[in-house]
Protein backbone atom coordinates (compact mmCIF):
# COMPACT_ATOMS: atom_id res chain seq x y z
CA UNK A 1 0.00 0.00 0.00
CA UNK A 2 1.17 3.30 -1.06
CA UNK A 3 1.44 6.99 1.75
CA UNK A 4 -1.54 8.55 -0.33
CA UNK A 5 -3.81 5.38 -0.33
CA UNK A 6 -2.91 4.62 3.20
CA UNK A 7 -4.03 8.37 4.30
CA UNK A 8 -6.97 8.50 2.25
CA UNK A 9 -8.49 5.10 3.83
CA UNK A 10 -7.95 6.84 7.09
CA UNK A 11 -9.61 9.92 6.04
CA UNK A 12 -12.98 7.50 5.45
CA UNK A 13 -12.31 5.02 7.95
CA UNK A 14 -15.59 3.87 10.09
CA UNK A 15 -13.72 1.00 12.00
CA UNK A 16 -14.76 2.46 15.63
CA UNK A 17 -17.36 4.56 17.11
CA UNK A 18 -15.19 7.62 17.09
CA UNK A 19 -15.14 8.26 13.43
CA UNK A 20 -18.90 9.47 14.08
CA UNK A 21 -17.75 12.35 16.02
CA UNK A 22 -14.71 13.14 14.17
CA UNK A 23 -14.41 16.95 12.38
CA UNK A 24 -11.35 15.39 11.05
CA UNK A 25 -8.78 12.22 10.69
CA UNK A 26 -5.57 14.05 12.00
CA UNK A 27 -3.50 11.00 9.91
CA UNK A 28 -0.17 12.70 10.35
CA UNK A 29 2.27 15.76 9.84
CA UNK A 30 6.08 15.78 9.10
CA UNK A 31 8.26 14.34 6.52
CA UNK A 32 7.16 10.72 5.77
CA UNK A 33 11.27 10.43 4.93
CA UNK A 34 12.07 11.19 8.44
CA UNK A 35 14.84 8.75 10.24
CA UNK A 36 13.13 10.37 13.63
CA UNK A 37 8.98 9.77 14.36
CA UNK A 38 7.29 10.88 17.10
CA UNK A 39 4.00 9.26 18.27
CA UNK A 40 1.34 10.97 20.76
CA UNK A 41 -2.04 9.96 22.19
CA UNK A 42 -5.08 11.50 20.37
CA UNK A 43 -6.10 14.27 18.87
CA UNK A 44 -7.45 16.87 21.01
CA UNK A 45 -10.01 19.64 20.01
CA UNK A 46 -7.48 21.98 17.83
CA UNK A 47 -6.10 19.22 16.10
CA UNK A 48 -10.10 17.37 15.06
CA UNK A 49 -10.89 21.09 14.28
CA UNK A 50 -7.37 21.30 11.87
CA UNK A 51 -7.24 17.73 10.82
CA UNK A 52 -2.63 18.12 12.17
CA UNK A 53 -1.50 16.80 14.94
CA UNK A 54 -0.27 18.52 18.13
CA UNK A 55 -1.09 21.89 17.11
CA UNK A 56 -3.01 23.24 20.65
CA UNK A 57 -0.84 24.35 23.65
CA UNK A 58 0.68 21.04 24.12
CA UNK A 59 1.90 21.16 19.83
CA UNK A 60 3.19 24.54 20.93
CA UNK A 61 5.37 23.21 23.65
CA UNK A 62 6.48 20.61 21.67
CA UNK A 63 7.39 22.65 18.98
CA UNK A 64 9.80 24.37 21.48
CA UNK A 65 11.69 21.40 22.41
CA UNK A 66 11.47 20.44 18.72
CA UNK A 67 13.75 24.02 18.42
CA UNK A 68 15.94 23.48 21.10
CA UNK A 69 17.87 20.92 19.91
CA UNK A 70 17.30 22.62 16.41
CA UNK A 71 14.74 20.59 14.81
CA UNK A 72 11.13 21.46 13.08
CA UNK A 73 8.73 19.56 11.71
CA UNK A 74 10.08 19.10 8.32
CA UNK A 75 12.91 17.03 9.71
CA UNK A 76 10.37 14.62 11.50
CA UNK A 77 7.00 12.90 11.43
CA UNK A 78 4.48 13.27 14.12
CA UNK A 79 1.51 10.68 14.62
CA UNK A 80 -1.18 9.58 17.31
CA UNK A 81 -2.22 6.48 18.32
CA UNK A 82 -5.87 7.26 17.79
CA UNK A 83 -6.50 9.19 14.17
CA UNK A 84 -9.79 10.53 15.83
CA UNK A 85 -10.54 12.89 18.66
CA UNK A 86 -11.93 10.66 21.88
CA UNK A 87 -15.12 12.58 23.19
CA UNK A 88 -13.56 15.57 26.12
CA UNK A 89 -10.41 13.88 25.05
CA UNK A 90 -10.71 11.22 27.42
CA UNK A 91 -7.90 8.36 27.50
CA UNK A 92 -8.66 5.86 24.17
CA UNK A 93 -10.22 3.04 25.13
CA UNK A 94 -8.43 -0.39 24.17
CA UNK A 95 -10.68 -1.67 21.43
CA UNK A 96 -10.29 2.39 19.88
CA UNK A 97 -6.48 1.34 19.67
CA UNK A 98 -6.80 -2.02 18.50
CA UNK A 99 -8.94 -0.86 15.45
CA UNK A 100 -6.28 2.37 14.69
CA UNK A 101 -3.41 0.52 15.34
CA UNK A 102 -3.07 -1.03 11.83
CA UNK A 103 -2.53 2.43 10.21
CA UNK A 104 0.60 3.78 12.21
CA UNK A 105 2.00 0.42 11.57
CA UNK A 106 1.55 0.93 7.96
CA UNK A 107 2.62 4.23 8.35
CA UNK A 108 6.25 3.12 10.57
CA UNK A 109 6.25 0.29 7.81
CA UNK A 110 6.38 3.13 4.84
CA UNK A 111 8.87 6.08 6.88
CA UNK A 112 10.86 3.46 7.84
CA UNK A 113 12.10 5.43 10.64
CA UNK A 114 15.32 4.78 12.76
CA UNK A 115 14.32 6.35 15.65
CA UNK A 116 10.35 6.21 17.35
CA UNK A 117 9.50 8.71 20.26
CA UNK A 118 6.43 8.19 22.27
CA UNK A 119 4.91 11.03 23.65
CA UNK A 120 3.58 10.29 26.96
CA UNK A 121 2.53 7.13 28.61
CA UNK A 122 -0.58 6.18 26.52
CA UNK A 123 1.78 5.29 23.28
CA UNK A 124 4.65 4.12 25.66
CA UNK A 125 2.00 1.45 26.89
CA UNK A 126 0.76 0.61 23.51
CA UNK A 127 4.30 0.56 21.80
CA UNK A 128 6.66 -0.04 23.96
CA UNK A 129 5.43 -2.02 26.84
CA UNK A 130 2.35 -2.79 28.57
CA UNK A 131 3.44 -1.49 32.13
CA UNK A 132 5.71 1.57 31.24
CA UNK A 133 6.51 3.83 33.64
CA UNK A 134 7.34 7.38 32.95
CA UNK A 135 8.63 8.74 35.88
CA UNK A 136 11.55 5.68 35.89
CA UNK A 137 11.92 5.09 32.23
CA UNK A 138 11.68 8.11 30.29
CA UNK A 139 14.53 8.29 28.10
CA UNK A 140 15.61 4.92 28.59
CA UNK A 141 16.06 3.38 25.14
CA UNK A 142 14.54 -0.19 23.69
CA UNK A 143 16.01 -1.64 20.67
CA UNK A 144 13.41 -3.13 18.60
CA UNK A 145 15.12 -4.52 15.26
CA UNK A 146 15.41 -1.93 12.86
CA UNK A 147 14.76 0.91 14.85
CA UNK A 148 15.47 1.82 18.66
CA UNK A 149 12.65 3.48 20.54
CA UNK A 150 12.00 5.67 23.60
CA UNK A 151 9.62 7.98 25.27
CA UNK A 152 9.36 11.37 26.87
CA UNK A 153 6.64 13.23 28.60
CA UNK A 154 3.75 14.31 27.17
CA UNK A 155 4.10 17.72 26.47
CA UNK A 156 0.65 18.45 28.20
CA UNK A 157 1.69 16.88 31.01
CA UNK A 158 4.80 19.02 31.06
CA UNK A 159 2.56 22.15 31.02
CA UNK A 160 0.54 20.88 34.18
CA UNK A 161 4.01 19.90 35.73
CA UNK A 162 6.49 22.08 34.46
CA UNK A 163 9.46 21.19 36.85
CA UNK A 164 10.01 17.94 34.70
CA UNK A 165 10.95 20.03 31.70
CA UNK A 166 14.64 20.23 32.37
CA UNK A 167 14.32 16.45 32.10
CA UNK A 168 12.43 16.77 28.86
CA UNK A 169 15.20 18.88 27.73
CA UNK A 170 18.21 16.21 28.45
CA UNK A 171 15.63 13.80 26.84
CA UNK A 172 15.33 15.45 23.76
CA UNK A 173 19.14 16.14 23.32
CA UNK A 174 20.00 12.87 24.07
CA UNK A 175 17.36 11.79 21.21
CA UNK A 176 18.92 14.26 18.46
CA UNK A 177 22.64 13.07 19.51
CA UNK A 178 21.25 9.57 18.44
CA UNK A 179 19.80 11.21 15.72
CA UNK A 180 23.67 12.31 14.43
CA UNK A 181 25.03 9.36 15.06
CA UNK A 182 23.23 6.92 12.59
CA UNK A 183 25.01 6.06 9.85
N1 LIG B 1 -2.06 15.30 22.31
C1 LIG B 1 -1.70 14.22 21.60
O1 LIG B 1 -1.34 13.19 22.14
N2 LIG B 1 -1.76 14.31 20.27
C2 LIG B 1 -2.13 15.42 19.62
O2 LIG B 1 -2.13 15.42 18.40
C3 LIG B 1 -2.49 16.53 20.41
C4 LIG B 1 -2.45 16.45 21.74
Amino acid sequence: MDWNTLKQNCASCAACPLHATRTNCVFGVGNPQAKLMFVGEAPGEQEDLTGVPFVGRAGQLLDKFLFAVDLSREDVYIANILKCRPPNNRDPLPAEEDACMGYLRDQVRLISPRIIVCLGRIAAMRMIKPDFKMTKEHGIWFERGNFAMTAVFHPAALLRNPSQKDAMLADMKAIRARLDSLT
